[in-house]
């Protein structure tokens, strides 16, 4: 594996959720694989699960972890091409991402939309600078527009939790948020839970208010009920998550509170599980009855953020 962004970077699902398991058997039966190998793990942006979950699975690996947050420790990184550099930023990532690539055998990037420019923004242009100029394979820790670590775990969670239900019903539901958000959470999980579908392991639902439809390529054979009552009937798997609208590029529409997950919403349900990738705000996504009940198990969701992540670094040492 040369590199991890989008759902078919990982291929068959049911062999990676049969890996996961295995990793999560025997975490440190690869270490031989990593000894003497490094991971360089960047981030242009704020992380707990994905910063601390990513290290212990390179420690499992038995690889030492660098972590290098760009806008504490280091220059400060231009990223567009053919600019005037006479601003603030001291160095180019066109001469820092060979350098980093030449300090380590596998990156991982965190780098967030910035909602300046969508159509830059929906070609990657950061991490693809990554994947062109560090001569190593390279994980995506969220990019602008996907979280593909976020959501292997969460399809990992919902394997492992689903029961004996053969084919449960996963509800994606918009939830109000004071500030704007980005729709990498969203597009990965409409993107993973499509693919499961295709295989016959989930029935994937999304609703939102008008104009919270993700990007025409991750809304593609998508179920969309913009009812979230409709939406949330008999469904196994209640995933809650706010984002900005796409179409009105980075804009709040709407704090609509009755989006909030409360405990009528989730009496809708056939007893569904509650999911959410974290960091969460209480009592405006999710509220604190339903976060602190049984049923949530955003938890252990962020605990299996180490084997999405050590799939993809034992599958990456293993193509090295
Ligand atoms: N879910 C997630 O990526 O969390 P962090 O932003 O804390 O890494």
């Amino acid at each position: 594996m040369k590199r991890f962004l989008t759902v078919d970077d990982i291929g068959d699902l049911k062999a990676a959720l049969a890996e996961a398991q295995q990793v999560k058997k025997t975490p440190f039966a690869w270490q031989e694989l990593g000894r003497n190998k490094t991971i360089i793990i960047i981030f242009f942006n704020s992380s707990l699960r994905t910063r601390l979950s990513t290290q212990k699975a390179a420690l499992n690996m038995g690889m030492n972890p660098i972590v290098l947050n760009i806008n504490g420790d280091s220059w400060k990184l231009e990223t567009e091409m053919g600019v005037v550099m006479d601003g603030d930023k001291t160095e180019h990532l066109r001469e820092a991402i060979p350098v980093i690539g030449s300090y380590c055998d596998i990156i991982g990037v965190r780098s967030f939309a910035k909602f300046e420019d969508r159509k830059s923004e929906y070609e990657e242009s950061i991490i693809n600078q990554f994947i062109q100029y560090s001569g190593r394979p390279v994980i995506s820790l969220e990019s602008a527009t996907r979280h593909p670590c976020q959501a292997f775990a969460d399809l990992i969670t919902i394997d492992e939790y689903k029961g004996s239900i053969k084919r449960p019903k996963v509800v994606l539901t918009w939830a109000p948020h004071p500030r704007a958000l980005p729709q990498a959470v969203p597009n990965s999980f409409a993107e993973w839970m499509r693919a499961a579908e295709k295989q016959g392991m989930v029935d994937f639902v999304l609703t939102c208010p008008e104009g919270y439809d993700l990007a025409p390529e991750f809304m593609k054979g998508v179920k969309l009920e913009r009812d979230q009552k409709k939406a949330f009937d008999g469904a196994d798997f209640i995933y809650a998550k706010n984002w900005s609208s796409y179409e009105q590029y980075g804009q709040i529409l709407s704090k609509d509170m009755s989006w909030t997950v409360d405990a009528e919403h989730m009496s809708w349900t056939n007893n569904a599980k509650f999911m959410h990738c974290l960091p969460v705000r209480r009592n405006m996504i999710v509220t604190d009855e339903v976060i602190d009940s049984p049923n949530s198990i955003v938890i252990p969701e962020a605990a299996n953020r180490v084997f999405s992540a050590q799939v993809v670094i034992k599958r990456m040492l293993e193509s090295l």
